[in-house]
C-alpha cells in the first residue's frame, strides 16, 4: 500500500556565513491514510520545519536533501501553481497561532466563502450556508452570527475551530496542525485536540500533529495505525507505533519524557530531566527494532 506522506533521508539545513546549520537530520516516514502522525519534540528540536517542508513550504533558505513525495508525487512541484494547488485542495495547514491564517480585516463568513469559492462550484446564497455548515462542523455555537464577526471578536479557542475550519475547506487528505493547542489555556487546548480527533473520524483526513507536550500526543495518536516520533536535534531518535512508543519506549531519550511528570508539558527549553550526555550524544541513524518501530543509537 502506498503511503499517503513519505519522506525518505530528509534534511534540512540552513547556511549561516561559512557555518551550516543542520536542522532536520535524515528523517524517513510513512503516513498512511486516516492515521495521525505526532511529532513530539522540545522547542527548538526542528519541529515546525520539518512539518513545513514535509508540504513543501520549507523557510527561505533552507537546503533540503532527500526526498517527500505526496500520494506518490514530489511535494514540492517545479511550479507555485501547481503547489498552491496541491497545499489547498489536498493538504490543509493548521499554525499554533490562527491569527497568522485568519485575516483580521475581513469576517469569518468572507474568508470561509472566499475558500470554499475556489473548492465548490455554488452561488453566493449557497457558499452562506455552507460556511455555517462548516461552523457547525467544528462545532461553533451560534455560527450564524459568528460568520458576521472579525477574527477579534472571537476567543482564542474560537479563532482556532475557525482556522480548522478554513484548512478543511477543499476537504484535504492530510491535515498539518503544528502545535494547534500550544497557545490556548489547558481545557479549551484539550477541547481543540478532541475536535482534530473526531474530525479525522468524520472525514477520514491523516493527520501530522507537532506538539512539545506529551499528554497532547498521547491524546491524539491513540488509534491502532497512529504513530508517534521523537525528535531531538532534527533527529528522530524514537518512532514507531503510538502505542510501543508511548508504554514501551526503546529510546533512553523517550524514556526520560515518559518519566517526566506524566501529564505535564515539556516546558518551553529543555526538559530538566534529561541528562545532558543523553542530549548531547552523537546520535546515529535508525535502526529497526520491531516492525515499524525505529530507533537511533549512539554513534560509535
Ligand atoms: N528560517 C530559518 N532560518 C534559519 N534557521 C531557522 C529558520 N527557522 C528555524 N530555524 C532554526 O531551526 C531550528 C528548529 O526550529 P523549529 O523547527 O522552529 O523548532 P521547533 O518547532 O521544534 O520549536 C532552530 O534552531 C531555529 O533557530
Ligand atoms: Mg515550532
Amino acid at each position: 500500500m502506498t503511503a499517503l506522506l513519505q519522506a525518505r533521508n530528509l534534511g534540512v539545513s540552513f547556511r549561516y556565513g561559512s557555518r551550516t546549520s543542520q536542522v532536520v537530520r535524515d528523517v524517513s516516514l510513512d503516513i498512511p491514510e486516516r492515521s495521525v502522525f505526532a511529532v513530539l519534540g522540545e522547542s527548538g528540536s526542528g519541529k515546525t520545519v520539518l512539518a513545513r517542508t514535509l508540504i513543501g513550504l520549507e523557510p527561505a533558505g533552507a537546503e533540503v536533501r532527500g526526498s517527500v513525495e505526496f500520494s506518490g508525487r514530489p511535494t514540492r512541484p517545479a511550479r507555485p501553481a501547481a503547489r498552491r494547488k496541491l497545499l489547498g485542495r489536498e493538504i490543509g495547514l493548521v499554525s499554533q497561532d490562527p491569527a497568522a491564517s485568519l485575516d483580521a480585516m475581513r469576517t469569518v463568513g468572507a474568508q470561509l466563502a472566499e475558500v470554499l469559492r475556489r473548492h465548490e462550484r455554488l452561488d453566493r446564497r449557497a457558499r452562506r450556508d455552507e460556511a455555517v455548515r462548516r461552523l457547525e462542523q467544528v462545532h461553533i455555537r451560534q455560527p450564524e452570527q459568528v460568520v458576521r464577526k472579525y477574527p477579534s471578536e472571537l476567543s482564542g479557542g474560537m479563532r482556532q475551530r475557525v482556522s480548522i475550519a478554513l484548512a478543511l475547506c477543499g476537504r484535504p487528505r492530510l491535515l498539518v496542525a503544528d502545535e494547534p493547542s500550544s497557545a490556548l489555556d489547558a481545557i479549551v487546548g484539550a477541547r481543540v485536540v478532541d475536535l482534530l480527533d473526531e474530525l479525522r473520524c468524520t472525514t477520514g483526513t491523516s493527520i501530522v500533529f507537532v506538539t512539545h507536550d506529551i499528554g497532547v500526543a498521547a491524546r491524539i495518536a491513540h488509534e491502532p495505525q497512529d504513530r508517534v516520533a521523537v525528535m531531538l536535534h532534527g533527529r528522530f531518535v524514537e518512532h514507531g507505533p503510538a502505542a510501543e512508543v508511548l508504554t514501551r519506549p526503546r529510546h533512553a531519550y523517550t524514556a526520560c519524557l515518559l518519566a517526566g511528570e506524566p501529564s505535564a508539558a515539556i516546558p518551553r527549553g529543555e526538559l530538566a530531566t534529561v541528562p545532558r550526555e543523553l542530549r548531547d550524544a552523537d546520535w546515529g541513524p535508525p535502526r529497526q527494532v520491531a516492525d515499524g518501530h525505529w530507533v537511533c543509537e549512539e554513534a560509535a
